[in-house]
Order: C-alpha cells, then sequence, then structure tokens
C-alpha cells in the first residue's frame, strides 16, 4: 500500500487543478454510516421508503422517524476527520479547485473547504414548503418531540430537508458547475463512493476523458477501476493524510 500511496502522492504534487469526487465513505471514519456494502442504511431503511419523493409527499412520517431515530444524533456529533481536513488542506495551498459530494453531511464545509458543490444537497438545512422559513436539524428535533410530521411553525406547513431524494433531478446549476470542474481538472480523486449512482458518477469518467488524472480511493472494487490511473483499497484518511506532503497545518 505504501507504494502506491508514494505514487498517489507524487500525483498530488505534480498537479494543479485537483479535484476530489467524495462519497459516504469519505464520512465513515467520522460515525456516518455508509449506504451501500456490509452494515449500509440501505441494508436496514429502505430507500423506497425513507429516501424516496413520492413516498415522502405522501407521507412524510417515515422520512421524519428515521430523521429522530437515526440521523439527527449522527450529524450532531460527526466531526471532518483526516480525510476532509486533508482535502480542505490542498484547496489552501491553491492545488484544490473544488470538492464535489454527493454526501449531504456538510462535513467539508466544516473541514474548511470552501467550493463545495453538494450534488445531493445537505440535510442541516430543512426548509418549509408553505413559506420557505429555514430551520436547523436542532430545531426540528424539538418539533418533533411534540409532533411527527413536524408543522412549520410560521405557517404550519410541510417541513423537508434540502437534499435530492430519489426521484428527484439534481440542482442544475451545482451539477453544471461540478462538470465544468470535472472537464478542467488534471487530477481527480475519487474517494469513499461506490460510483453506482448517476449521473453523478458520470463525473469522474468525464474527468478522465477530458485527459485528467483519476486516482480511486475507496475500500472495495468499484465499476470504474478499469479506467482508474491509480486504485487504492484502503481507507480514505490514511490514505489522504499521509497522501498530502505535510499534511494539514497545526
Ligand atoms: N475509506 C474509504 N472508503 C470507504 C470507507 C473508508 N473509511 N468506508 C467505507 N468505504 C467505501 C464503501 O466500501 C463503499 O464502497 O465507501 C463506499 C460508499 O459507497 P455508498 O455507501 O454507495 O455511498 P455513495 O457512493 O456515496 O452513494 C452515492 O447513493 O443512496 C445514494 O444519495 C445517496 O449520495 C448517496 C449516493
Ligand atoms: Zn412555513
Amino acid at each position: 500500500m505504501d507504494e502506491k500511496v508514494a505514487k498517489l502522492g507524487d500525483m498530488i504534487a505534480g498537479a494543479s487543478r485537483i479535484v476530489a469526487f467524495t462519497g459516504a465513505g469519505i464520512s465513515a471514519e467520522s460515525g456516518i454510516p455508509t449506504y451501500r456494502g456490509e452494515g449500509g442504511m440501505w441494508t436496514k431503511y429502505d430507500p423506497s421508503i425513507y429516501a424516496n419523493i413520492d413516498y415522502f409527499m405522501q407521507d412524510p412520517s417515515y422520512y421524519w422517524s428515521f430523521f429522530h431515530d437515526v440521523r439527527y444524533d449522527v450529524l450532531r456529533k460527526a466531526r471532518p476527520n483526516p480525510a476532509h481536513m486533508a482535502l480542505a488542506e490542498l484547496e489552501k495551498r491553491g492545488k484544490l479547485t473544488a470538492v464535489i459530494t454527493q454526501n449531504i453531511d456538510g462535513l467539508h464545509q466544516l473541514a474548511g473547504s470552501c467550493n463545495v458543490l453538494e450534488l445531493h444537497g445537505n440535510t442541516r438545512n430543512i426548509y418549509c414548503l408553505g413559506c420557505s422559513a429555514r430551520y436547523t436539524i436542532d430545531d426540528v428535533h424539538e418539533m418533533l418531540k411534540k409532533s411527527n410530521p413536524p408543522p412549520c411553525p410560521r405557517c404550519s406547513g410541510m417541513l423537508r430537508p434540502d437534499v435530492v431524494f430519489f426521484g428527484e433531478s439534481l440542482p442544475e446549476d451545482t451539477l453544471a458547475r461540478a462538470t465544468e470542474e470535472s472537464e478542467n481538472c488534471d487530477l481527480m480523486l475519487a474517494v469513499g463512493s461506490s460510483l453506482v449512482v448517476y449521473p453523478a458518477a458520470w463525473l469522474p469518467e468525464r474527468a478522465k476523458k477530458s485527459g485528467a488524472g483519476l486516482a480511486i480511493i475507496n475500500r472495495g472494487p468499484t465499476p470504474l477501476d478499469s479506467i482508474a490511473d491509480i486504485v487504492i483499497d484502503a481507507s480514505a484518511g490514511e490514505v489522504l493524510s499521509a497522501a498530502v506532503p505535510g499534511g494539514p497545518d497545526p
């Protein structure tokens, strides 16, 4: 593994327009469960009920019980891990132009990354479909103690998380910016994603086709391994903190 990490370090040192493409695996070491594979969220909660827009609009109480019982506590406790910090450090040094993430946990921003393109939104932001009032996860957790689903305190309207449910399209502007970043980078780091969900998973392919190097850092195989310049099957935190020379400044 060391040899591969050293090669990745050289690729990072030689690049000047790096883009990171991240998935749930980069937050696993922050205590946030991934979706697929052993113990994944979708092995316990059926996404067609808990993460589907039609089901949510029909009966939002399922989603809010999942939020109350599972999501809230994990989000509240989660802190960025060395993988998030390493990417923020690369941006600080002017070597990384964007983090494109499928994650909805907001940990890249908490780590100090500025240009974060959230393809699937951010579950920390909750808003009212009636009056657009915005609430935090703490606000809604309090409301859920009284009623599920939680009515908007301002207009009694329906609240929803600012995430992309299955059955919804990705935010156009964010996807357009992510596509442009992918087509103009000289190295794409695909970190902690099974790379099976489209259109997001097109982006590492677009980067490679546009001439960028492609490094995949993921526990377990992905469908894009065959087109990658390097595949490191190991923990994102370990690999990135070793591959980013000098690590985050103290
Ligand atoms: N380091 C590196 N990789 C890891 C780690 C780790 N510490 N822990 C887990 N992984 C790997 C898993 O083996 C898995 O291959 O991270 C990958 C996470 O894959 P998924 O759970 O499928 O998550 P992701 O690729 O982000 O899913 C994409 O699917 O359900 C939707 O909207 C959801 O954004 C999500 C999208
Ligand atoms: Zn309202």
